[in-house]
């Protein structure tokens, strides 16, 4: 028997003017997004914003329902509407927002594990690494890649 450890290493800044001017858009894009978010059960309005190889950036923000599985997160439907819309071109980044009552949470806002399966699933399609923001107003959190906020991604592809 042996004990093994993790290391995963990820980018804290208290201010968005730290950061790279692309990832500032996408945070921008992500906030413009939670406008459109319907959450009207939860009160918890989310944004994402996805960025695509070629540049194109991709909207979503979680949609209720009444019927409470039949709704889903800002990331997925973001995603998903990338996927449909643009098949084949590799989702490079992501930038996650939220809060309640459509204002930004102080702390990072971070994606559920069902999202982050569905990121990890686009990663493994494209072969490129996707990197993660979660944006808070007093720090914003950067992964590089999905296997930084999911170590031992579930990959069907692996059996082939
Ligand atoms: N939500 C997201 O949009 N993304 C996540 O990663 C976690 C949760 C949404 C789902 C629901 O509409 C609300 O936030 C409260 O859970």
């Amino acid at each position: 028997m042996k004990t093994i450890s993790l290391d995963i290493n990820y980018q804290e800044f208290s201010s968005i003017d730290e950061m790279d001017p692309k990832d500032q858009d996408l945070i921008r894009e992500a906030i413009e997004a939670q406008k459109g978010s319907y959450a009207t059960y939860s009160g918890f309005n989310v944004g994402a914003a996805v960025l695509l190889e070629d540049g194109t950036v991709v909207r979503g923000s979680n949609q209720e329902n009444a019927a409470y599985p039949s709704g889903l997160c800002a990331e997925r439907t973001a995603m998903f509407a990338a996927g449909a819309n643009y098949p084949g071109k590799a989702m490079v980044s992501i930038a996650i927002v939220g809060g309640f009552d459509h204002k930004l949470s102080e702390d990072p806002c971070s994606p559920c594990g069902a999202c982050r399966q569905v990121m990890a699933e686009y990663q493994t399609l494209s072969g490129k690494p996707l990197s993660v923001i979660m944006f808070g107003t007093k720090k914003t959190w950067k992964f590089a890649k999905v296997d930084d906020i999911l170590p031992f991604i579930f990959d069907s592809f692996n059996e082939k």
